[in-house]
């Protein structure tokens, strides 16, 4: 059966405390909008409605770059959840197929749980809602049984009995229901209720009063998690950290110290990795089989080649290529950096907006100068180039296949393949000359 998502994302927010729309909160360095995004994309929608009002312009926009085939709906006025899926209706009106309403601050439903949900309906629920048994059920809306096991209706926490409330089987929010019946029920709905919204949960007792059928699937409360405030927003984080933690275990990676490895919600550690203590991972970080990234590094935007070890303390980002079996060692910075298979660069480095060739070797304490004040400029390095220690390049500047660099030269000029460049200045030694230094000795111990 295709599908529609209808996402809601138009809530203020409030209790965030933030200038930034709720759903534009990051955790694993992607908003919650993209987390819930990528939940809905297992079932294969079709169309994608994203509902917006709050911070609608930078939702929007955000929404541009993460999910380009979505379609946004505005809903002007906030005024409850059903209100909220009917700005949906004129975009789908020529929709055949099932819709299903997410949260845009819901990130954690799993596909197999949303995946059990269209096994219901194509078992013939005409409703189907997703429910959690609540540690604790506070405000959520109550689902309430019929004597058959299928659901009589949900109950809103502040219209809700006594009996009601102490009922622990809880409303996520997420549902499904076709286009036709989910829009024909909607027109139902009115707002007569302690908070005057219109509910959104109010379409089951509808779908039960005109001898339609409705639904729970039940899943564990931790994938209902929503994120209203900074506190929730920390509970999920701890939560997808230790979701990544776990995945990366299951699919062959060796992290030493697990609880200090920072994941982002796109990385990818191949099989046989190892991972040393206090690892952050940004985003765009990918690391081939096989390699090692050492104690106390910070990677971002970078791909790491197959059985290459880098760290401990390296920082990448904007565009690091690190080639196969390369060596990066302690306190070498890349940006914009394409190392080929086998390149070392042992300690203290800055390598931007450069391309080193296999097999060359950087020595310790080398900088690339790239920057002029105004402009960035290329380094071009050839295959098989040892450039000596506290080695300054200035860019733009190429060193050809086979070229040294001698230990402490400032480059300025490009130098050819096979050729020994040494820009430093000459050494002279004067004979003699060092026993000044007995002079000193004498004055010091004067003083003392
Ligand atoms: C809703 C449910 C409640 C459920 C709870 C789970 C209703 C009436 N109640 O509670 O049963 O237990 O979610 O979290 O549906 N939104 C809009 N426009 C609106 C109102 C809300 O886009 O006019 C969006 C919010 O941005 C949010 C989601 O809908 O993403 C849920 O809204 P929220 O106010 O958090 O939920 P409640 O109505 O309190």
């Amino acid at each position: 059966m295709t599908c529609a998502l209808v996402v809601l994302a138009a809530g203020s927010g409030t209790r965030m405390q933030s200038g930034l729309p709720k759903v534009l909160h990051k955790i694993g360095n992607a908003p919650l909008l993209e987390h819930a995004l990528a939940s809905g994309r297992s079932l294969e929608p079709s169309r994608i409605l994203v509902v917006i009002g709050h911070g609608a312009a930078e939702v929007g926009e955000a929404l541009d770059i993460m999910a380009p085939e979505a379609e946004t709906v505005v809903q002007t006025e906030q005024l409850g959840t059903a209100h909220a899926v009917r700005a949906a209706e004129t975009a789908l009106a020529n929709f055949e197929g099932d819709v299903f309403v997410l949260y845009g601050d819901t990130p954690f439903i799993l596909p197999k749980t949303l995946a059990a949900m269209q096994a219901e309906r194509a078992a013939g629920a005409d409703v189907v809602v997703l429910g959690f048994e609540a540690a604790n059920p506070g405000r959520y809306g109550r689902l309430i049984r019929a004597i058959d096991g299928s659901l009589d209706r949900i109950v809103e926490y502040k219209d809700a009995t006594p009996e009601e409330q102490a009922v622990t089987l809880c409303n996520s929010g997420v549902k499904s229901v076709s286009r036709e019946l989910m829009f024909s029920l909607l027109a139902d709905v009115i707002n007569d209720n302690a908070k005057g919204e219109y509910y959104l949960t109010d379409i089951v007792g509808l779908a039960r009063a005109r001898g339609l059928r409705a639904s729970v699937v039940v899943c564990d409360e931790e994938e209902t998690l929503g994120c209203d405030s900074r506190a929730d927003l920390a509970s999920a984080e701890t939560i997808f950290q230790a979701r990544q933690r776990a995945a990366a275990l299951e699919n062959g990676v060796t992290l030493q110290d697990p609880n200090t490895t920072y994941f982002s919600f796109d990385t990818h550690l191949g099989r046989d990795v190892t991972v040393e203590p206090f690892v952050y991972f940004g985003p765009g970080v990918t690391v081939e089989s096989g390699a090692t990234v050492k104690a106390f590094s910070h990677l971002a935007d970078t791909h790491i080649g197959a059985k290459a070890s880098v760290g401990p303390h390296v920082r990448m980002r904007g565009n690091t290529d690190v080639g196969a079996e390369a060596k990066i060692g302690n306190f070498v910075e890349t940006k914009n950096a394409q190392l080929a298979r086998g390149v070392k660069a042992g300690h203290l480095s800055y390598l931007g907006d450069t391309a080193i060739g296999q097999a060359t070797n950087i020595g310790a304490g080398t900088i690339t100068c790239n920057y002029d004040g105004e402009l960035k400029h290329r380094t071009d390095i050839g295959e098989r180039v040892f450039v000596g220690s506290n080695s300054a390049l200035v860019a733009p500047v190429t060193l050809s296949d086979g070229a040294v660099v001698a230990a402490g030269s400032t480059i300025t000029d490009d130098v050819g393949p096979d050729e020994l460049a040494l820009a430093r200045g000459k050494q002279t030694n004067k004979s003699g000359a060092a026993r000044i230094m007995e002079r000193v000795r004498q004055l010091t111990a004067k003083k003392d």
